[in-house]
């Protein structure tokens, strides 16, 4: 089956798919992005994927490239044109094409890209198994809650973390604190059932999974606390997970090389894990 990309206004051949030199995407990293996860051929969340991405742009004063009906019209097309059942859908928007400078141009149309992906995230072994983490100092910018394609601290912690046999970093913050994943929001749970995940300020993502997530647990009757935990309090906690929208609910068993509980993914991480694949599903009508 061919694979297509939406580029400004076409769908092309995946190979072909191309931007300008001077895309200040590609000059500056001034753009943003959204992974929207799918699901039994659904996408999941697309809703608050598209809020946020509305909010990125609007903290760049960007322009929506096209009305968000237009945008979904163009998503849903894009999913049907190459077959998605199981994968994601990425897209990325940037101020558009302009002579190289650094202060923002004005009267500049931006430039929207889109592609899917087809990955069988539900049978991944991190699910059922658990992952390792690293923790690293966290070295990025403070509008960590804009979610740009400025991503190279992300990507080092990532090969780090690859490089030390761990599925993710944890980035810390100048007073020992986790701030989230590279690609991902943290979580511990306390030795009294608590949840625990970092409030959704200016030094993390506010993560969609996330947000979702704590409006399952509130719905289940769980307690939750949105505070910073510290490296030490994640390594002697009860239970600690991971979530992202292409990580689901991933518990963590091993942090620093220090294992988290009895190693195996714990039983609140699992069963919030079910209840979120059976949200993705449609299965369960939370929110
Ligand atoms: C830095 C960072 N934090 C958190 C997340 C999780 O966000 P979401 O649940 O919306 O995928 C991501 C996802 O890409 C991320 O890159």
């Amino acid at each position: 089956m061919a694979r297509y990309a939406y580029v400004n206004g076409r769908y092309v051949p995946h190979g072909d798919a191309a931007v300008h030199i001077e895309d200040r995407g590609f000059q500056f990293a001034d753009g943003v992005y959204e992974v929207v996860p799918i699901v039994n051929s659904r996408m999941v969340d697309a809703g608050p994927h598209l809020d946020r991405l509305e909010r990125s742009l609007s903290e760049l004063t960007i322009a929506m490239p096209l009305s968000r009906k237009v945008l979904e019209l163009v998503m849903d097309e894009l999913i049907a044109r190459n077959g998605v059942n199981e994968g994601l859908i990425y897209m990325q928007v940037t101020r558009g094409v302009s002579p190289r400078d650094h202060k923002f141009p004005s009267g500049v149309r931006p430039s929207i890209v889109m592609t899917t992906k087809r990955v069988r995230f539900l049978t991944q072994k991190k699910l059922s198994d658990g992952v390792k983490v690293i923790t690293i100092p966290d070295i990025r910018w403070t509008r960590c809650d804009i979610k740009t394609v400025a991503l190279l601290p992300n990507c080092m912690g990532k090969t780090e973390a690859a490089a030390a046999g761990a599925y993710e970093a944890w980035q810390v913050d100048g007073d020992g604190m986790v701030t989230e994943g590279t690609s991902s929001n943290a979580w511990i749970v306390t030795h009294d059932d608590k949840l625990v995940t970092r409030p959704a300020g200016h030094e993390i993502l506010r993560g969609v999974t996330r947000q979702t997530l704590l409006r399952i647990a509130a719905e289940a009757g769980l307690t939750f606390e949105e505070r910073p935990f510290s490296v030490e309090e994640a390594k002697s906690a009860r239970e600690t997970f991971l979530s992202s929208a292409t990580s689901f609910v991933t518990p963590v068993v091993e942090l620093d090389e220090v294992t988290i509980g009895d190693g195996t993914p714990g039983p609140l991480s699992r069963r919030l894990q079910g209840w979120y694949l059976d949200y993705c599903a449609g299965l369960k009508n939370s929110a």
